[in-house]
């Protein structure tokens, strides 16, 4: 096939703790992410040229080489030159549904679905983790958003083992429109802020990562127990982001006055989500906080846990 449609879902934070340091400034993680319905689609068609191109239906996304998706196609080409220079370049088109900058991971899902993507046109058959092990390259997002559902992740992020699938819980996402959180502020400022606590020996780490894995998240999931899992979420980037963006605080607060099992901000923000028991209660918890806050740029989305990663759309 010439051409391939990719459905590229976003990501939630169900857990993320800073351990430490961890090589090239990045910093050491334990991690749970989780996929979501809520999904970028993205269109690969060969184009018969050695040239990429991108095109995004959002003005917010950057159409050039700085693209995260674009970056992927280039390291494909790099990687593989023979089935490039066989198969030519595509034209990259992506559909956004997924809010840009928002902690939900939606460039680095649009990149995990162009690796997807070329791996069959170029016919290369690399297997998921040699993907993965690629995808690492380009940030650390990127690994999961290829094989998605509910993971384990430490290192900076690449580091993944599958864990079950949850019960069906419903998820509501809310974001003022306008307001963006850089990731590199929210990592670089809780280092300035809380770089002192940060465990280095390797032994220490190691203790750190066992203590994540016996954990009570970890139990929590293993046991498909929703409401603990809502009480349980825990977000160490709220501690540099809630202070600085007293608005993002302040979604988080008028969810906690709804029916809900447990409200988080998402990665490195400003997306606050809530996790649900049915669809019923998140349209309510919903519409509950948007008439609390009142607040014309504040925009809403439903979704739902899924167990998969990219997928293609037939
Ligand atoms: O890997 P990615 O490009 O998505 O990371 C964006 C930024 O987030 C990095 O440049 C770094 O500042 C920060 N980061 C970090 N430790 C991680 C992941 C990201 O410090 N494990």
């Amino acid at each position: 096939m010439r051409s391939y449609s990719l459905i590229a879902p976003a990501k939630i934070n169900l857990y993320l703790e800073i351990i430490g340091n961890a090589p090239g400034g990045y910093h050491e993680l334990a991690m749970v992410l989780q996929s979501i319905s809520l999904a970028d689609r993205v269109h690969l068609r060969a184009n018969g040229t050695q040239q990429f191109h991108c095109a995004c239906n959002s003005n917010q996304v950057p159409q050039d080489k700085t693209n995260l998706a674009y970056r992927a196609a280039e390291l494909m080409a790099k990687q593989f030159p023979q089935a490039f220079n066989r198969y030519g370049a595509v034209d990259i088109n992506i559909e956004k549904q997924i809010p840009v900058a928002a902690g939900l991971a939606g460039g680095s899902s649009n990149a995990a679905a162009v690796l997807v993507g070329l791996n069959l046109i170029w016919q290369l058959g690399l297997t998921q983790p040699e993907l993965q092990e690629l995808a690492a390259q380009l940030g650390s997002d990127i690994p999961f958003c290829i094989s998605g559902g509910t993971a384990l992740a430490t290192g900076r992020g690449e580091m993944l083992e599958p864990l079950p699938d949850l019960p069906p819980i419903s998820v509501i996402l809310a974001k003022y429109r306008s307001l963006e959180i850089s990731t590199a502020w929210a990592y670089g400022t809780y280092r300035q802020k809380f770089g002192h606590t940060y465990v280095s020996e390797p032994e220490a780490l190691l203790e750190r990562r066992q203590r994540f894995h016996s954990g009570s998240m970890i139990a929590a999931i293993a046991h498909q127990d929703g409401q603990k899992i809502g009480q349980l979420l825990h977000n160490d980037l709220e501690k540099v982001a809630l202070p600085a963006y007293p608005q993002v605080a302040q979604l988080r607060s008028a969810f906690e006055n709804t029916d809900i099992l447990g409200v988080m901000m998402s990665g490195s923000g400003p997306t606050v989500f809530a996790l649900a028991e049915s669809p019923e209660k998140a349209q309510q918890a919903s519409i509950t906080v948007k008439n609390t806050l009142n607040h014309p740029d504040l925009d809403f989305w439903v979704a739902q846990l899924i167990p998969c990663g990219i997928q293609i759309d037939h």
